[in-house]
């Protein structure tokens, strides 16, 4: 059986961290493993229901994603975070927590993520008409040394899973 880890996703709104995390999950289920997928979006609709964007809402959010993350990687689940997490102290202390960690930065140039903006919200960002959107109006900073860097501008979302999935086997986590 695969020893559980946790694949954490970390990159801005529409940079691809949910629609690569689809691709992923039945990738590993056929490789045998137990998967589940922690999305920031869902999160927020019951186990963070009612925080706001502010800096310790955030926190809050990304550290009860940890926690879950922490308890299912503890018996042998492959757990999938996809949140936007843009602090990186409290990525390294729920990276800490967990310890069997992978980082997957999800880099996008803002131009194409204005362009596609799948949910408005950008562009409602943009018109100032949405306070502390992560990197048009709240910061987001970039992981120093993250496990794997994806480019969702360049690659498609299967050729991301995929380089994803060769990274795992490669080091011997699948
Ligand atoms: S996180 O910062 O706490 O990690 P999370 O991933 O849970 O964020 O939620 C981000 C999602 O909430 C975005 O994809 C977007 O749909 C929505 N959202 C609404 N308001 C904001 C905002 N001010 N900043 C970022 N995302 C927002």
């Amino acid at each position: 059986m695969t020893k559980g880890f946790t694949i954490w996703f970390t990159g801005l709104s529409g940079a691809g961290k949910s629609t690569i995390s689809a691709l992923l999950e039945p990738a590993l289920r056929t490789r045998g493993c137990k998967v589940e997928v922690l999305d920031g979006d869902v999160v927020r609709t019951h186990l963070s229901k009612g925080l706001t964007f502010s800096k310790e809402d955030r926190d809050t959010n990304i550290r009860r994603i940890g926690w879950v993350c922490q308890v299912l990687t503890r018996n042998d689940v492959v757990a999938i975070a996809a949140a936007i997490s843009p602090y990186r102290e409290v990525r390294q202390e729920v990276r800490k927590m967990i310890g069997r960690f992978v980082e997957v930065y999800i880099e996008c140039p803002m131009d194409v993520l204005v362009e596609r903006d799948t949910k408005g919200l950008y562009k409602q960002a943009l018109e100032g008409k949405l306070d502390h959107f992560t990197g048009v109006s709240d910061p987001y900073e970039v992981p120093v040394n993250p496990e794997i860097t994806i480019n969702s501008d360049r690659d498609t979302p299967a050729e991301s899973a995929d380089q994803i999935m060769r990274w795992l086997v490669e080091n011997g986590y699948l």
